[in-house]
């Protein structure tokens, strides 16, 4: 069986809403393995999964996603009337059926999603197995420090010898990176640091097969049901 990682960008986001229970569901349908999703804080430090610091992109809202309560985000609509869910939401419809790749997009998820995992875990709640990735150091080290055995990703456009320190600093699991960084090259030096690639985003057949080919690790798409 391969081990490359098919991964459903904000779920099956390019036939239904991002980053909606709906998406994600559609995703596992397809037979996803992997779904990754953003997440921010509510004003009230709900996790909410969305990919944007504002709302209305994705929500017939206006405004920063941290102004309002989450009682306020459930009123509003994330596309086929479906609603901003809750990370807990996604990481219980995800249980027993696929992993969950957590982006901490927002101020304080780092901590915030190291709370709610150790909470799960004091409850004795079951998880789905999780990989923790950022754009942002911080959130990384916050989360870290919390729950060091968590897997890490660090989320970035280009590599540079900062990338390869931090990588082995913070003992990542693998570097989610921008598709169009990637070449054999780096795929090598990926291989010497002992670290994975996986890869952003990803829709067209001929482009995975060549990431694929090159020894990538996985990839991100919109659309699990081409390849999963
Ligand atoms: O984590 C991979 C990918 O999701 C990063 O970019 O903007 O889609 O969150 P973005
Ligand atoms: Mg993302």
């Amino acid at each position: 069986m391969s081990d490359f990682l098919i991964i459903a960008h904000r779920g099956a986001s390019g036939c239904w809403p991002e980053n909606t229970l709906l998406a994600f569901a559609k995703a596992l349908d397809a037979g996803a393995k992997w779904l990754e999703l953003d997440v921010h804080l509510s004003a009230d430090g709900e996790l909410v999964v969305i990919h944007d610091e504002t709302l209305q992109r994705t929500t017939n809202g206006n405004g920063r996603v941290s102004d309002f309560r989450y009682d306020e985000l459930q009123q509003l609509d994330a596309g086929d009337g479906e609603k901003i869910p809750l990370l807990d939401e996604v990481l219980e419809l995800a249980l027993g059926r696929a992993a969950v790749n957590i982006e901490l997009k927002g101020a304080r998820t780092g901590s915030a999603v190291a709370r709610l995992l150790e909470q799960r875990f004091a409850a004795r709640q079951r998880l789905p197995k999780i990989l923790a990735s950022s754009l942002y150091e911080k959130e990384l080290r916050e989360l870290s420090a919390i729950l060091p055995s968590l897997p890490l990703a660090l989320v970035a456009d280009t590599v540079d010898e900062r990338t390869w320190q931090l990588a082995e600093e913070l003992n990542l699991w693998s570097l989610n990176l921008n598709k169009a960084s990637i070449d054999q090259a780096l795929v090598v030096k990926a291989g010497t640091e002992k670290r994975k690639l996986l890869a952003f985003t990803v829709n067209e057949a001929d482009k995975l097969e060549q990431l694929k080919n090159w020894g990538v690790n996985g990839v991100f798409t919109d659309f699990p049901e081409r390849f999963a």
